[in-house]
């Protein structure tokens, strides 16, 4: 036996089921109703036999093969109730029509289940795009249904001359579209005992599918912009604060302005938060080097580290944000961390010179204070919307002690910034 397909492969055979499937389903219901041609039935049968037997080896060796290992492709195929999988397979291979049972080809439509999970897939594995599937894939069955219930009126019909197939097919797409999304103008209304059953259940299906479609795409709305919804629901809170407990409003104004970096940065440190925090704590390592890494290595004292060097501060290093006139510290004030500056522009103050220096994207701070073990010999003020990743001095000592190439270039810096500042 041959080993798992490549990921092309897999790929084309569930594009090829997919559009037989489809092919089929749009088809067969149209036979039913009008009139068969046996060149169309006799490609659809050999494609079946072809695609459909194709599907059916290699769904048997997944289920065969990988015994439901959790996440792999057969758990997502539903190693669970393989039996039904591989029975809706098997329907879907079987030569009917050599059989001479032409009836039982409608049980080929069942392979629809097949593409209903392909399209359960396609959304899990495409978390970005998840919702705008969801609505694309629910239009694809809305008209499917569309298609089949207009076939099932014209089978109510009673016998017409008057007007070709394609009129009368049109006509009871008409009808069906309009007493789905429950119009209902009455220019094609139910004239048989029969027709006015079907229409009874088209209409209750089509309220049904109508409310259950608001319901989703309202959900689907609310919940698209993260970021807007956390800008809106901190403005909320702090109308909720300024208006029961008073504050004042110059803080007013700074929580608003900050908030106003975040919503224009699109940044939703609040969510990552909210996400680090649901998950292992492996994986949420992972997670954080991935999401640092690259800025990490914008900061040049830290551009040569290694790799490890990266994982073991990824978690330490916490997001802090900083609006215009912030005070990060305040000279004299006990140091228990040092700062990299990810964006924005900082100055350095101290009470006897005024600013000595400006700090750019790039630069670090605070980092005097650690090394020499006393209080901060200046402070650092915020000129513009300033980001930083923070590191606390126990992370600071230990990566000193493991990275000495690190330890050697911040203790430089300090050096030089204490000869220049002492002149
Ligand atoms: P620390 O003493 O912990 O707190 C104040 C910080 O200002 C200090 O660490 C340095 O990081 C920074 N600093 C002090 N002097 C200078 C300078 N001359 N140029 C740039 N930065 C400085």
């Amino acid at each position: 036996m041959t080993g798992p397909a490549s990921y092309p492969v897999t790929v084309l055979r569930m594009f090829l089921v997919s559009l037989l499937a489809i092919v089929t389903s749009v088809y067969y219901p149209l036979m039913v109703v009008g009139n068969f041609d046996s060149r169309i039935s006799l490609v659809l049968m050999f494609a079946s036999l072809l695609i459909n037997g194709w599907d059916l080896i290699a769904n048997y060796q997944i289920y065969r093969t990988e015994k439901g290992e959790i996440g792999t492709l057969s758990r997502e195929m539903g190693i669970g109730s393989k039996r039904r999988w591989l029975a809706v397979d098997i329907l879907a291979v079987i030569p009917y029509e050599l059989l001479g049972l032409h009836a039982f080809i409608l049980l080929r439509i069942l392979k629809l289940l097949r593409l209903s999970q392909y399209q359960k897939i396609w959304r899990h594995r495409d978390l970005r795009r998840n919702d705008t599937l969801y609505i694309v894939f629910f239009l694809f069955w809305m008209t499917l249904a569309a298609h089949w219930l207009a076939c099932g009126w014209i089978l109510l019909e009673p016998p017409r001359t008057d007007i070709d197939g394609a009129t009368l097919y049109i006509e009871a797409l008409y009808w069906t579209i309009q007493t789905l999304t429950t119009v209902g103008f009455g220019d094609y209304t139910a004239e048989t005992r029969g027709q006015m059953i079907y229409s009874m259940v088209v209409m209750m299906f089509g309220v049904g599918i109508y409310g259950w479609l608001i319901g989703n795409v309202a959900s689907i709305l609310s919940k698209r912009d993260s970021v807007e919804q956390f800008y809106h629901d901190n403005m909320e809170r702090l109308k909720t604060i300024v208006s029961n407990r008073g504050l004042p409003p110059e803080l007013q104004k700074r929580i608003r302005e900050y908030y106003d970096y975040i919503y224009s940065r699109s940044y939703s440190g609040s969510d990552e938060q909210a996400l680090l925090a649901t998950l292992p704590a492996s994986l949420k390592h992972d997670v954080q080097v991935s999401l640092k890494q690259e800025v990490i290595r914008m900061i040049p004292a830290l551009t040569e580290s290694p790799e490890n060097l990266i994982k073991d501060i990824a978690t330490e290093l916490e997001t802090e944000i900083f609006i215009p006139n912030d005070t990060i510290f305040e000279e004299g004030e006990e140091g228990d961390k040092m700062y990299f500056l990810l964006s924005g522009e900082l100055e350095v103050i101290r009470q006897k010179d005024g600013k000595i220096a400006t700090l750019k994207p790039g630069d670090f701070f605070g980092e005097m204070a650690l090394f020499e073990q006393t209080q901060r010999n200046a402070t650092i003020k915020s000129v513009s919307y300033s980001e930083t990743y923070s590191l606390d001095k126990y992370a600071f000592n230990s990566v000193l002690l493991k990275y000495p190439g690190v330890a050697a270039i911040i203790e430089q810096k300090a050096k030089e910034r204490k000869s220049s500042t002492n002149q």
